[in-house]
């Protein structure tokens, strides 16, 4: 599959209305009377072109609202793209990311190969750094499109090929061109997770991710296994092997290793789930938009790329990657409700439904994961459809067992917009999953489906910190959000990234 060119972020020195290109933008705060920062600039050397807009009401600056003026000859570019900021009080990094991202589509939308802009946007209580980073991020999210597919009817609008980020002075430059290159690693690792969820499962089997793993770490730092079938009963994984069996491809239990942190300092440890497909095996989901569990690795492929990011951003942390991979088929072979597996950690597991897999896999990657005596261990799975149902696809549902961590992954989701929602692992609910003949039983019932799912998981976490990510919501989305178009979201990444960046300086201080 060849990955289609993306757009090549640039820093400038130098001002806005002088630098030679296809598109300008400028930013307005919602009912401010006067324009700001470089708005205010353009304005003028354009002689009023965009305060006349302001003065006849036509250009509020409610969020995302966009106005494409001609400059004729007054500056170097042909147009300014005039966006609108909403309350310049309720401005934050997430709105920022939204209006790159919505000036980027409008520029391709007109079919121009390049813009620039620069951030400065009047008094704001936000770093340069923090800015450009964001700008950036949602100018390249915002426009990523998955076409390998489209051979006939393709989307013919051309991709923009240059975006050039316009900043004053040789410090700002420097700031700004640190912060833009960091954007531009974690997009890369947000459209590799998006490129692997939004292929389908014909060409996204466990073989595949796998291999894909093994593309994403050739180039850099970071080592990797991946354990075939034989050595998974050699050790005994018999809750993964079990989903496996309903399904000719062969499973993979793959690992990743990146030794960013000093020799002997505990890994982090991420687990995604990686169901390359679940078709809920012989307790078989219905076929309405069955094809949508084609994206039942995302957690996976959210891992994968956080480790392709990570090992780029040269994150000093010690950090392990598992993804178990397998398809969920009802073949001949399938395991059936009723049966009992004996799982890595040695509990057994009555399947009371085929459909309930996702733990099952993770059930032996979060036992493998206590090998490593980890100091902290996340998961994300597209876990439970009960919690698209409590939480809608806005949000992921947290879960775990330290509140600190909690804390810390609650910081890095409002740093990023991948938002979390915490659900309690209440204990009385643990009852529901005792088996009248095993350990331990893989559904809990009809209440509380995702914390059950959630007490599942736990069952199978040593004595480490630990947070359950249920990514069931927002991992593939039905509607475009700002910087997100429809598809597959990459959710998960960049929390990763930034939970780890953070602790990274935690260890600092
Ligand atoms: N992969 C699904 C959960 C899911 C559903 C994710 C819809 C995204 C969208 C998971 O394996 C599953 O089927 N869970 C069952 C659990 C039930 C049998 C206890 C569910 O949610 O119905
Ligand atoms: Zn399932
Ligand atoms: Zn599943």
């Amino acid at each position: 599959m060849v990955r289609r060119v993306k757009m090549k972020v640039s820093v400038k020195k130098g001002n806005l209305a002088d630098y030679d290109c296809e598109a300008v933008i400028a930013c307005h705060f919602e009912d401010e009377k006067k324009l700001t920062g470089d708005a205010e600039v353009l304005d003028k050397r354009c002689g009023g072109l965009l305060s006349r807009l302001l003065k006849d009401g036509d250009f509020e600056g409610k969020l995302f609202q966009t106005s494409v003026l001609y400059t004729d000859t007054f500056i170097k570019s042909r147009r300014i793209v005039f966006i609108g900021m909403g309350k310049r009080k309720e401005f934050d990094l997430e709105k920022l990311r939204g209006v790159f991202s919505k000036a980027a589509q409008k520029v391709r939308d007109l079919h121009l190969k390049n813009f620039a802009a620069s951030l400065d946007f009047g008094t704001l209580d936000i770093t340069q750094e923090n800015l450009a980073e964001s700008a950036v991020e949602g100018a390249l999210l915002g426009l990523y499109r998955f076409t390998p597919y489209k051979t006939k009817e393709a989307d013919k609008t051309p991709e923009v090929k240059e975006f050039a980020l316009i900043a004053g002075s040789p410090k700002e430059v420097k700031i700004t061109k640190d912060a833009a290159g960091r954007a531009e690693i974690i997009s890369a690792a947000v459209y590799l997770a998006r490129d692997l969820v939004s292929a389908p499962s014909n060409e996204m089997t466990p073989t595949i991710i796998a291999d894909r793993a093994r593309k994403m770490v050739k180039t850099r730092p970071v080592a990797i296994k991946v354990l075939d079938e034989g050595q998974m009963k050699r050790l005994g994984m018999n809750a993964l092997l079990g989903v496996a069996r309903g399904s000719a491809e062969p499973a993979k239990f793959i690992i990743m290793n990146y030794g960013g942190g000093t020799k002997g300092e505990k890994p982090v440890v991420l687990v995604g789930k990686g169901i390359t497909f679940d078709s809920g095996g012989i307790s078989i989901k219905p076929s309405a938009n069955m094809d949508e569990m084609k994206s039942d690795m995302a957690g996976g492929a959210a891992v994968i790329g956080a480790m392709q990011a990570l090992s780029d951003l040269k994150v000093p942390l010690n950090v392990v990657g598992i993804v178990p991979a397998t398809e969920n088929l009802p073949g001949g072979k399938a395991y059936k409700p009723g049966d009992i597996l004996k799982s890595l950690s040695g509990t057994t597991i009555e399947v009371k439904n085929t459909d309930a897999e996702g733990r099952l896999i993770l059930a032996d990657a979060l036992t493998y994961a206590g090998r490593y005596k980890p100091a902290a261990i996340i998961d994300l799975a597209t876990l439970t459809g009960a919690c698209i149902i409590a939480l809608g696809d806005h949000l992921i549902g947290m879960m775990g067992t330290d509140d600190e961590m909690k804390g810390m992954v609650k910081k890095a989701a409002d740093m990023t917009g991948d938002y979390v929602w915490e659900l309690p692992l209440w204990q009385d609910y643990d009852e529901m999953l005792k088996s009248d003949v095993a350990d331990v039983q893989n559904v809990g019932g009809r209440g509380a489906g995702t914390i059950t799912a959630g007490l599942f998981l736990k069952k199978f976490v040593g004595d480490y910190p630990w947070v359950h990510l249920d990514i069931a919501g927002p991992a593939l989305l039905a509607k475009e959000k700002p910087y997100i178009p429809k598809g597959a979201s990459g959710v998960g990444v960049r929390l990763l990234v930034q939970f780890l960046r953070n602790r990274d300086s935690r260890k600092d201080a």
